[in-house]
């Protein structure tokens, strides 16, 4: 699947919004004013995965924390999976935050998506804890991590 990353524009919300709502079961997808507000958090930043006739195939919302970098959500339209979507999304933001000087990267994900532990796993992510109830007190999280590698220090 032919396909560019850009970073996002306003008038991509809607389109944005639409595909979480189809990736997430309702009690994990984020309303509208959910995802703007991790996406508007000063350090947080998006990516878009535009496929070549132009339609969004998926996207990506990170932030750096301090010297750690927090994958929010991922999210690959069901028709452009397991295409290298998730990849170049995923390691588009890793240079992102590579450049912003983080060293390690975090995340959750629901205990029960096996597809995105399998996804993160095959890119070096690895289960640090279980995090309770993390969603709606109702579903466990686990925390997964992974460090970026560093370019040498020239002295
Ligand atoms: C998780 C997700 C982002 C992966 O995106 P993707 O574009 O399909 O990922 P890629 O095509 O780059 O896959 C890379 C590798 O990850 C692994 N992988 C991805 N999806 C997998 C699945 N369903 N089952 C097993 N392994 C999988 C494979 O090793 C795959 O390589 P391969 O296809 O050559 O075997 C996508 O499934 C998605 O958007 N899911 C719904 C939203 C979601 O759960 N997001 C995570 C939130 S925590």
């Amino acid at each position: 699947m032919l396909f560019r990353i850009r970073k996002f524009e306003k008038a991509d919300f809607d389109t944005l919004w639409q595909i979480d709502q189809a990736c997430f079961d309702p009690q994990l997808a984020y309303s509208r004013p959910e995802l703007a507000f991790y996406m508007r958090r000063p350090e947080s930043f998006t990516l878009v995965a535009e496929g070549e006739a132009g339609g969004v195939l998926g996207f990506i919302v990170a932030e750096t924390r301090r010297k750690s970098g927090h994958i929010i959500t991922i999210d690959v339209v069901a028709e452009a999976r397991r295409t290298g979507v998730g990849s170049a999304l995923l390691h588009a933001a890793e240079d992102q935050l590579l450049r912003a000087g983080t060293t390690a990267v975090a995340l959750e994900t629901p205990v029960n998506n096996d597809a995105a532990i399998r996804f993160y796993k095959q890119k070096g992510y690895f289960v640090e804890k279980t995090v309770a109830g993390y969603y709606s007190g109702q579903l466990d999280a686990l925390v997964m991590t992974k460090e970026l590698a560093q370019s040498p220090v020239k002295l």
